[in-house]
């Protein structure tokens, strides 16, 4: 099993989620605005922490933006690479991201900051995001399941079905103290051939005073949208 989950069902990710109904173009198209209009970014150089199979990173290049994205799985970023040639892929760890440079929007989607296990790392990414944008800049990040609503027990069966190739996904949610224990278990059917595998995901439960706090003692002026355009609401920080 890999250390980070998302090993095997890197090539299934976005399949899933699509069968989900996620519209990443529609999120990257609300997030431009809030980036360009309402938080004025200081350029459009944007770095997506956690950027996955790169959907994010495609359609905010596509929009304008000269991005570049960075996760630490090799097998998501191979899926990232293939999708976008023209965007700049890291292989990297949020938790001790070692790029040099400076951004104007560094983004982080759909809970991949929940990877950061403790809120002194949480504290610790939101500092090297503030010395990593410029004057103006923003950061955005989409939080992950709060306490309260963070359910102990199987969650739904997701299940894509394509002409050959059904692919089923039932998660089992545990916990110790603040990290959730997601275990995924995935069942992979093509003609002739079934193929069965789990992974598991830790992922830390922080609060919204958390997301928002990190921000702030990072010296970032917070406001947060907890309805739009993701999933989960995005808190956004500006370094004014
Ligand atoms: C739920 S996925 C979100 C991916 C993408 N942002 C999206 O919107 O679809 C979480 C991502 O975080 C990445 N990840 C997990 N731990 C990480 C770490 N320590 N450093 C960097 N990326 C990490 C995973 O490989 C995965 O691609």
């Amino acid at each position: 099993m890999s250390r980070y989950g998302y090993a095997a069902s890197a090539p299934y990710y976005d399949l899933v989620y699509r069968g989900m109904g996620k519209d990443y173009r529609d999120e990257a198209t609300c997030l431009r605005g809030f980036f360009e209009w309402k938080l004025q970014c200081a350029s459009r150089r944007l770095l997506d922490i956690g950027c996955g199979t790169g959907a994010h990173a495609q359609h905010f290049s596509e929009l304008g933006f000269q991005v570049e994205g960075l996760d630490i799985s090799p097998e998501m970023l191979a899926v990232a690479r293939r999708r976008s040639p023209a965007v700049t892929f890291h292989e990297g760890d949020l938790s001790d991201i070692k790029l040099a440079g400076k951004w104007g929007v560094i983004t982080s989607e759909f809970g991949a900051i929940a990877h950061l296990l403790t809120y002194e790392e949480l504290c610790q990414f939101c500092t090297w995001c503030w010395d990593h944008l410029e004057t103006g800049g923003v950061l955005a990040y989409e939080p992950w399941i709060r306490p309260p609503q963070y359910h102990l027990g199987w969650s739904a069966k997701r299940r894509v079905c394509l002409p050959e190739l059904e692919v089923t996904r039932e998660g089992f949610h545990a916990r110790e103290g603040d990290v959730a224990h997601l275990d995924q278990f995935f069942t992979i059917v093509r003609p002739g051939r079934v193929v069965r595998f789990h992974e598991q995901l830790l992922m830390a439960l922080y609060t919204t005073g958390q997301y928002e706090n990190a921000m702030r003692a990072a010296g970032f002026a917070v406001d947060s949208c907890y309805n739009r355009p993701t999933l989960r609401g995005t808190i956004y920080g500006k370094k004014l």
